[in-house]
This record gives structure tokens, sequence and C-alpha cells, in this order.
């Protein structure tokens, strides 16, 4: 339990807040908790990684507590009405179909893997790391023999998001492991969240906006030609969105003007919905690719590892070992616990738009929660921004779309 909680604290402090935002019918809840968290960009650059954590931790406390005493919201953490709490596709619905995932190796990632690949789904999973790779297609295929799947295949490929020459080269990996078979379902999943100090890649962009903006883009474009005409582009984004509350500034896109943890987190974030927005227009444009799906995605606050961008690996692998030992970390594991979701439930989401067959024409391009359509902010949907952003993305990766 403590360990599952370290991970939800620290996301918590901003995605447990958000996740439930637009649904809490109490506003005055939900905006002086954003409030709490926004200004962590403001004030907390300076701190080292200790005192932020520790600063990040007490603001969790105080929203968690604010949110338990909001009714509506735990009636809103348990609505689940499109399909159970874990969503499980049918065993072999999913028998010759090829999945690829981002950052497949852990977290909803892999939990995504498990269950397309119990469904009968080959799946390809991508780590930036080979042994982590190897770990999980060994604990896949575990959880395929204890569970008596017979059709579900996995296997590794390597990807580091912040690399493009990598990126740009995926294909060939891919292809040497896929042949002629073509991808039913691309999920662009990996990310980082909340990278305490501006860095930048090999590439020389901000890591965030590179990990879960760029790179996913330029695999996007490159992956193209061993797409399957219908196939479904998953882009894993986040209500963290809504930190991005000017909407896309193209003129900070990589921290140039002020770089913010939780802002950069959210700007990314944003340009994962504002991507799959023209990504689907332009779909539908084309005659080739008008069988397209694309959508984005919140998972919901999930026990993952997303947090050890935060506080630090080092220190994340520390907690994990040794627990908790100051009273605000108690207090926010006992309250938060039930606002935050397992790694079954929260890939959920991201597994149903993947397997599900009762997907409309209507639900193209949406964004998710829960399994439903979720109306999202107007700068979310601002399709001049997602122009820009397109054109912006094509200049600074080097790829272009074949659209
Ligand atoms: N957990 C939540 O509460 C939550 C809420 C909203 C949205 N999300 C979104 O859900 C997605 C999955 O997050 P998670 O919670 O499952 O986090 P996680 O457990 O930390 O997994 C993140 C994955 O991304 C990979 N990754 C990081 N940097 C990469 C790079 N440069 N190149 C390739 N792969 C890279 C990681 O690989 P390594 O293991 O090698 O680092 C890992 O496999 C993210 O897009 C996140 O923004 C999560």
């Amino acid at each position: 339990m403590k360990l599952t909680v370290t991970t939800a604290l620290a996301t918590s402090a901003i995605l447990s807040v958000s996740a439930f935002q637009p649904n809490i019918r109490c506003s005055r809840v939900s905006s002086r908790a954003v409030r709490l968290t926004s200004q962590a960009d403001d004030t907390d650059a300076t701190l080292d990684r200790r005192t932020f954590f520790a600063s990040i931790v007490q603001k969790a406390a105080v929203a968690s507590l604010v949110l338990t005493s909001s009714p509506s919201a735990i009636d809103v953490a348990n609505a689940a009405d499109v399909f159970p709490k874990v969503y499980k596709p049918a065993a072999n619905s999913m028998n010759g179909k090829l999945v690829v995932i981002t950052g497949g190796n852990t977290g909803l990632g892999l939990e995504s893997v498990k269950r397309l690949a119990a469904a009968g789904a080959t799946v390809v999973l991508t780590s930036r790391d080979a042994g982590k790779g190897r770990k999980a297609v060994d604990e896949v295929t575990t959880y395929l023999d204890a569970n008596g799947v017979q059709g579900g295949k996995v296997m590794a490929a390597n990807l580091d998001l912040c690399d493009l020459d990598n990126v740009k080269t995926f294909n060939n990996r891919l292809k040497e492991i896929i042949g002629d078979k073509k991808v039913d379902v691309l999920m662009n999943n990996a990310g980082v969240m909340a990278i305490p100090d501006l860095t930048l890649t090999k590439d020389g962009y901000e890591k965030t906006f590179q990990t879960n903006h760029l790179g996913h883009f330029a695999l996007t474009a490159t992956i193209m030609p061993l797409l399957a005409s219908n196939a479904r582009i998953i882009n894993v984004s986040s209500l963290g969105y809504q930190f991005a509350g000017k909407g896309l500034e193209l003129d900070n896109l990589n921290g140039e003007k002020q770089y913010g943890p939780w802002s950069s987190y959210g700007l990314s974030k944003l340009e994962n919905i504002l991507f799959t927005n023209e990504l689907q227009k332009r779909a539908q444009q084309s005659d080739k690719w008008s069988g397209l799906t694309a959508f984005s995605l919140h998972p919901g606050a999930v026990q993952t590892d997303l947090a050890r961008y935060l506080i630090g690996e080092e220190k994340f692998n520390s907690m994990k070992e040794n627990g908790f030992s100051s009273w605000t970390d108690k207090l926010v594991m006992e309250s938060m616990a039930k606002f935050i979701k397992t790694v079954e439930e929260g890939a959920s989401t991201q597994v149903y738009l993947a397997a599900a067959d009762n997907i409309t024409p209507s639900m193209a391009g949406k964004f998710f929660d829960n399994g439903k359509v979720e109306k999202v902010n107007g700068f979310a949907t601002d399709d001049e921004k997602a122009k820009e952003l397109w054109a912006v993305s094509e200049k600074l990766s080097g790829v272009q779309f074949k659209l």
C-alpha cells in the first residue's frame, strides 16, 4: 500500500485533483485545488528536489482534504457506466490484431500490453532500455501463461523518444519484428511528468515537450506507412492539460519564456489533444486514411511510477523500499487512496479505445475519460493552434506526415 501511494501522492498533487475537476459539482473546490498545484510552478522552481517534494506533499494533503469533503468527488471516482472499473476485452477478440504501445515496460503501458495480448493481440511494446524491455516481455508472458492465453504474443523494441534519430529509425526495427503485417493500433502512451528543472534532450528540446509530444508526433508520422488504413491511434493525454490554462503557447514550447514542471506537463498534454484533433481532421480529408481513428484520453489518477520524474528516481526507489516517515505522507496516503485508480483500472480507457467494437464515427478524434467522451476546454479545440502546432512539430522533428 505504501508503495502505491508514494506514486499516488505525487501524481495526485495535480492529477487526482484534476481528474475529477470537470465532473465535480462543487467548482469552488476544484478551482482552489488547481490553484494550489499551479502555484508550484511559480514558487518551487528554485527549491531543491527534497523541499519541492515536501511542498507537493503538503499541497496534496490540503487538496485531498478538500476533495474528501466532497461526496460528489467520490461518486465520480466510482462512476463507470461504459464498462466495469476494469475493462477487459473478450478472449480472442483481438486475434490477428497488431498493437504497438510506447512505454510498454511499466505502468499503464505494461498493463495495456497484458490486457490486449490476453485478448489475442500481438503486441510490440517499446522500451528505451533493452533490459527493461526483456523484463516486461517476461512479465507479460508469465501473465499470459497464468491466464491460459494461447493466442497473444508480446515482443519488445527499442525506442527513445528523447532521441529523434532513434525515433526516425524505429519503423525499421518494427519492420524486422512484424514483417509485412500492418499495425492496427498505435498507442502513444510513454510520458514523463513534472521534471523539476528545465532539461534539454540531445536534440536540444525541452524533455517533457519532446517525450510527451514531439517524439510521438515524429513516431506517428514515421510509422504511417506501416499502419492499417483503419488503424486506431491512441494518444494518452491527461486532464492535466488544463494546467496550460493560457492555451498553447507556441513561443514557449521549450520553456523558452518560462519553464514550470507542471505547466510544461500541462502544455505537453494539451499538445497530445491538439495533435489528435488535427490528425483526425487530416485523416478524414484523405482518401487513403479516412478509416483511421485517433483518440486522446485521461486515464485517471493512477498508481504508477510516473512520479519518479518529480522526486528523482533514486529517492523514489528509496521511498518505495522504506515507505513514508512523516505525518503528511501518512495523511495523504489515507485520504488520497480512495481517489486513486489501480493500474488495472487506469489502463481501462486506453485498452477500451484499442479494443472496443462499439466505437462510432462520432467518437473519432475525441477526448475520453472513464471510457466516455469528455468535453474539453475551448483552448483544447482551437483548430488554428492545432494546425500551427502540426507545422511547428514537422519543422522541429524534421519529419513530414504523408496523409
Ligand atoms: N499515472 C497517472 O496518474 C497518469 C495520469 C494522467 C495521464 N497519465 C499519462 O499516462 C501515460 C503513462 O504514464 P504512467 O503513469 O504509466 O507512467 P510510468 O509508469 O512512469 O511509465 C512511463 C513510460 O514512459 C517511458 N518513457 C519515459 N521517457 C521515455 C523516453 N524518452 N522514450 C521512451 N519511453 C519513455 C518510461 O520508460 P522508462 O521505464 O525507461 O522510464 C515508461 O515506460 C503518460 O503519458 C502519462 O502522462 C498518467
